[in-house]
């Protein structure tokens, strides 16, 4: 694990200072484990993890953040016990509910990537509403990944595009990269600058594997329900002072 703080030595210098990344993305772990220090149930982590992401989405719109994307239920997610599973979605309720007047007064524009469809219909219907009713907005997206897969995702966008072929309305020859990435959940989102992770986990876990090519990446110790405006800062940072090649020099 690399600790945060000491990875971060150029903070100091201030060289970097105002590269922003259009779009972050944060694979948000470590609820649970937040919970279990303070011997507490997992459904409190999971509690503090939601104002966590209240936190941040407020701080990166703060920043002049373009876009953020959070993960927030992986399709693996489904092999969790039930009843945490069912927390999981009483809390994603519980949050559209009550945070989407503010979205809608922030001039948010709220997203959702996934295959949430396969949520219980009434969680659906509300999901539907409140990305309708921010759709007219013009200001900082928020993403919430939801039963999302990457490998899914890219198989999704495999399939479409064969079925086109197999139509005669697409000629297979033609297929590049931007065509692919058209079919992706991520078609009207800025390019992924920055992935972070939290919890000192050093892995994707089917998070963005397409998006990710030349994202910077960034794993820190810290457990999401700590992570706040400060930390999203100092990610911010360290993203300026990478130097980024594309493959060039
Ligand atoms: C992340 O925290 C939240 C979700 C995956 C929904 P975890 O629940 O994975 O927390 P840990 O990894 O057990 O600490
Ligand atoms: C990744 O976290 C998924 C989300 C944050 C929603 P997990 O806790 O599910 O990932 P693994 O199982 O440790 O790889
Ligand atoms: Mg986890």
């Amino acid at each position: 694990m690399r600790p945060f703080a000491a990875s971060a030595p150029e903070l100091v210098t201030g060289k970097g200072a105002g590269v922003l990344p259009r779009h972050v993305a944060i694979i948000m772990d470590g609820n649970g484990r937040w919970a279990k220090q303070r011997h507490w149930p997992r459904f409190a982590g999971h509690k503090q993890g939601v104002e966590a992401v209240r936190r941040i989405a407020r701080a990166a719109r703060a920043m002049g953040i373009e876009a953020l994307t959070l993960y927030a239920f992986s399709s693996e997610n489904w092999r969790r016990p039930e009843s945490e599973v069912s927390d999981l979605m009483g809390l994603l309720r519980l949050f559209i509910r009550n945070d989407l007047d503010e979205m809608v007064r922030d001039n948010v524009q709220l997203r959702v990537i996934g295959d949430y469809r396969r949520f219980a219909p009434d969680l659906v219907a509300l999901i539907d509403t409140a990305v309708a009713r921010t759709a007219v907005n013009t200001g900082p997206i928020l993403v919430i990944a939801l039963n999302y897969g990457a490998q899914a995702e890219i198989a999704a966008a495999a399939r479409r595009l064969a079925e086109r072929a197999q139509a005669g309305t697409l000629d297979p020859a033609t297929i590049d990269e931007a065509m692919f990435e058209d079919e992706l959940d991520t078609r009207d989102l800025p390019p992924l600058d920055l992935l972070i992770r939290t919890s000192g986990e050093v892995r994707l876990s089917n998070f963005l594997l397409w998006q990710a090519a030349y994202a910077e990446l960034l794993f820190v110790d810290t457990l999401w329900p700590d992570f706040d405006a400060d930390t999203l800062a100092a990610a911010v940072e360290i993203f300026g002072q990478r130097q980024r090649r594309f493959g060039g020099l």
